[in-house]
């Protein structure tokens, strides 16, 4: 499949792999890329810029294909060293950068100057549009079903998608939501050129997470997640689980007074031990609607190569064949 997403990246089929936070190692990036899609590092889970350059040569080492590294600019208690993981990204010779949470304006000259393709993850128009005035060379737009951060405005993608594509000119991929050729024939019907997934990419071999965080995405349907951190503005869309239903039950009690420091003990450090240790209940991790859709554990490639052809058969067969009776 041709679009201007897969020119863009110099990629086979138009499918990225979010940045997933202690997901998105060198094993699954590489396992994308070499399925054919754009597989993506993250930055953050990296914990220096040291760090992040052996990832970079280790995803290099896994595969020949490009690939690229996600840029979180979020409000965090301590301030990431940026400047050191873009230059760890600039001399690793990485070719797409996926931003995403704060503007990237000030990052874009020195990326893009490095030859680097820019595409930002934005929730509304209004972003998606500011990216495009700033220079970004496309986007992601990520709809409210999404796993993680969909924002506060909480436009589900059947609306916001064919809103992005009365309005944008670069390309856009479409966020949130998408598990399979469906997905990607309905979101390219809506005006996207590919589509972006994380929920999804969790549940395979080739992700880099305990058993427990896969088994627990096809156990869980689409009523299973909750929206956390509203009243910080900083909504976050995770599973349910103990954890999550402890942090909503303080949201309650204390109303507009809660601050980060109430919840701490649910949403900081959890990562690692939800990913890596297998400890579900440890804290709030994110987690897509798209957990309904999931069913089993395939390889990327078998994955991508399934999305690949129901897609195929969905234009050719279902869709034509609507307009050939
Ligand atoms: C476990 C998990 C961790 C994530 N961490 C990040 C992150 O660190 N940075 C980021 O930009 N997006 C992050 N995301 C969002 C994904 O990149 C992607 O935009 C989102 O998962 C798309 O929605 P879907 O899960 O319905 O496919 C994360 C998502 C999940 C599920």
């Amino acid at each position: 499949m041709k679009t201007r997403i897969t020119e863009l990246f110099g990629i086979e089929h138009p499918i990225i792999q979010g940045g997933m936070h202690y997901v998105g190692f060198a094993e699954l990036a590489a396992a994308v890329s070499n399925a054919g899609g754009l597989g993506i590092i993250t930055g953050l889970t990296q914990k220096t810029p040291e760090l992040l350059a052996k990832e970079i040569a280790r995803c290099r080492e896994m595969t020949d294909k490009p690939f690229g590294v996600n840029l979180t600019f979020l409000p965090t208690v301590s301030s990431p060293d940026y400047p050191g993981y873009i230059r760890a990204i600039i001399e690793g010779g990485v070719k797409v950068v996926e931003t995403a949470g704060n503007n990237p304006q000030k990052v874009l000259p020195v990326l893009q100057g490095a030859g680097i393709k820019v595409i930002h993850k934005c929730t509304s128009v209004r972003h998606s549009l500011k990216a495009e005035a700033i220079g970004c060379d496309a986007v992601s737009v990520d709809g409210f079903e999404c796993g993680g951060h969909p924002g506060e405005d909480d436009i589900p993608n059947f609306i916001l998608l064919p809103r992005a594509a009365e309005e944008l000119k670069i390309p856009f991929v479409a966020s949130g939501g998408m598990a399979d050729g469906r997905s990607l024939v309905a979101a390219m019907a809506l005006g996207a050129e590919g589509m972006n997934m994380g929920t999804r990419f969790i549940a395979t071999k080739e992700a880099p997470v305990h058993e427990n965080v896969k088994q627990a995405i096809v156990a869980a349907s689409e009523l299973d997640t909750r929206l956390v951190m509203r009243p910080l503005r900083n909504t976050e869309r995770v599973l349910r689980n103990a954890a999550v239903d402890r942090l909503l039950e303080k949201e309650k009690t204390l109303g507009a007074e809660l601050k980060f420091e109430d919840i701490i003990e649910e949403v900081a450090g959890v990562y690692p031990k939800i990913m890596l240790e297998g400890t579900m209940d440890a804290g709030a991790w994110s987690c897509g609607m798209v957990a309904g859709l999931i069913h089993d554990v395939p390889t990327c490639k078998e994955l991508i190569d399934r999305i690949m052809s129901e897609a195929d058969a969905i234009i050719r067969q279902r869709l034509g064949g609507f307009l050939a009776a």
